[in-house]
């Protein structure tokens, strides 16, 4: 992969990048007819799906103009009836880009009415600006950049823009000596599509009940699983210990991966903040945008090939199950000399301030409820009975923290993002008779007056010890409410605020299957503002 990087040892540089997004052809694999994409890329022709990784360092400015080379017409199909960036003139692909994990003002942070059109020719209502400005003024990590234009991500990220952003802090992460450098330390961006014969991407043009939104289809599963834009790649690696940023970029699927030879995952950070110490384990389940950043020791390996599989039903959990092409992911092929490894992974990390339930200044509840209308085929989901198009519901201030009772009353895992925060998960618990509890909802919409409490008493999950730290996306388990602790821009207090929360579109919180990102009928984005 193609990396853009900030010069390491020079700390007052600002990083200027003009990132195009392009149509181009794409080889996905040697047995495959080239693809036609969209992609990112430092110049036009050199754009690639997924996009150059961008390298930034903590604390130093990176700006990055993103212009749209798209051509007029989608290569994918799209709905015009659910609620989309439509440009007037009707020609021209919407776009916008947001930092996933990013702790940026809002002008900066991609909304999904943000977008803009080839040659800025047409505008979404909250456009404000050509350059973004990535401060990166937050803890070293893995982000990830993707399309967010009202109504089309799903069909902008299948099509190709995706890309992966790291954020470095030498002094802070040096002294680790984790694996490091281009060959030890490599982002993964894992996904699937299905492609037809003369390959280009494969997606139903038939929505689930076309008479009313002739396309639109709640979730993409695809036959193949891409990594770093090839399908099933092979990956030659030394008996050493390699540092893999695992984002899975996919729309719906989830993944569980692990290795067919029982090599293990050392996993040291999770999509927002290093771990206290190191958590080893055999699998590890992402949801769409969960990033998994471990080290892999392949001097353990007591083979030569290791292949990285994955088993998780789709839609998870209670799906179809994997099967052959879709159940493997990539090969490693292991080198038999032994080597001496300078790399090690040490029994502590970085210790961030761990959640402190006292600083809570306010407890909300936000229920996920779908409304189900006997025509109207794709269901409502709605946050709290409201839809995306309602006033701002949450109105945190920059810098604390609140609870959050994160209620799912749907059939599906839903991955929850929340813009501009990290939180971590205090607990699960399965609601008591929650049909009581929906039947209530349906009626009042308010969680306190249809006794939460009394329900929230059923059996608890397990989180995961690795997934015990700051996060930016967890698995909202149906059936349960999630209890999390969210602190809103974290680490970021040497920067002052100065937007107008009244004039800007706020920053949203949704489901990651990206067919919701940006898309109002669903967790589209229940914008909160907030104010200093
Ligand atoms: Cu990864 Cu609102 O997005």
């Amino acid at each position: 992969m193609f990396h853009l990087f900030a010069k390491l040892g020079s700390y007052n540089i600002v990083i200027i990048v003009l990132l195009c997004l392009n149509s181009r052809l794409q080889k996905f694999h040697r047995d495959l007819p080239p693809t036609p994409v969209f992609a990112y890329g430092a110049s036009r022709r050199g754009a690639t799906v997924p996009g150059p990784t961008i390298e930034a360092l903590q604390g130093i400015d990176t700006y990055v103009t993103w212009k749209n080379f798209l051509p007029s017409k989608h290569i994918l199909p799209w709905d015009p009836t659910i609620p989309t960036a439509i440009p007037a003139t009707k020609t021209g692909i919407p776009t916008v880009v947001h930092l996933h994990g990013g702790m940026h003002e809002p002008a900066n942070d991609g909304n999904a009415n943000s977008w803009f059109t080839a040659g800025f020719k047409e505008k979404g209502p909250d456009w404000s600006k050509r350059t973004y400005h990535y401060n990166n003024n937050q803890q070293p990590g893995s982000l990830w950049y993707h399309d967010h234009a009202m109504g089309l991500t799903r069909v902008n990220l299948l099509a190709g823009l995706i890309g992966a952003y790291v954020i470095r802090h030498p002094e802070v992460e040096g002294p680790l000596e984790l694996p490091h450098g281009e060959e030890f330390d490599r982002p993964l961006i894992v996904f699937d599509r299905s492609f037809r014969k003369d390959g280009s991407i494969y997606m139903n043009s038939t929505g689930n009940n076309p008479s009313i939104h002739p396309q639109w289809q709640p979730e993409y599963f695809g036959d193949l699983i891409i990594v770093n834009g090839k399908a099933w790649p092979k990956m030659t690696v030394r008996r050493r210990k390699y540092r893999l940023r695992i984002i899975n970029a996919s729309n719906a699927r989830f993944f569980r991966l692990f290795f067919t030879n029982g090599l293990e995952f050392i996993h040291v950070a999770s999509d927002s903040t290093y771990l206290v110490e190191p958590v080893v384990t055999n699998e590890t389940l992402l949801a769409p945008s969960e990033i998994a950043d471990v080290v892999v020791d392949f001097s353990k390996s007591k083979t030569d090939e290791a292949v990285l599989a994955n088993d998780a039903p789709y839609p998870y959990p209670s799906g179809d199950p994997v099967n052959e092409l879709n159940g493997r992911v990539m090969k490693f092929t292991i080198k038999k000399e032994r080597e001496v490894d300078t790399w090690r992974v040490p029994d502590k990390l970085i210790q961030y301030p761990s959640p402190d339930l006292s600083s809570a200044t306010k407890t909300r509840y936000i229920a996920m409820y779908e409304y189900t209308s006997d025509t109207d085929e794709p269901t409502h989901l709605y946050i709290n009975g409201k839809p995306y198009e309602a006033p701002a519901t949450e109105t945190p201030k920059a810098g604390t923290s609140e609870i959050w009772n994160v209620i799912n009353l749907t059939e599906d895992n839903h991955p929850m993002h929340i813009h501009l925060a990290v939180f971590t998960v205090l607990d699960q618990t399965e609601l008591v008779k929650a049909e009581e509890f929906k039947a209530c909802m349906s009626k009042m919409n308010d969680a306190i007056k249809c006794q939460i409490s009394k329900h929230a008493r059923g059996k608890k999950l397990r989180v995961a010890a690795h997934e015990k730290g700051w996060k930016n996306v967890y698995k909202m388990t149906p059936g349960y409410v999630t209890r999390i602790l969210v602190r809103f821009s974290y680490i970021h207090s040497n920067t002052s605020y100065s937007f107008d929360p009244t004039g800007m579109p706020g920053y949203v919180y949704h489901c990651h299957v990206s067919n919701y990102i940006a898309f109002p009928f669903m967790f589209g984005g229940y914008i909160f503002k907030y104010k200093t």
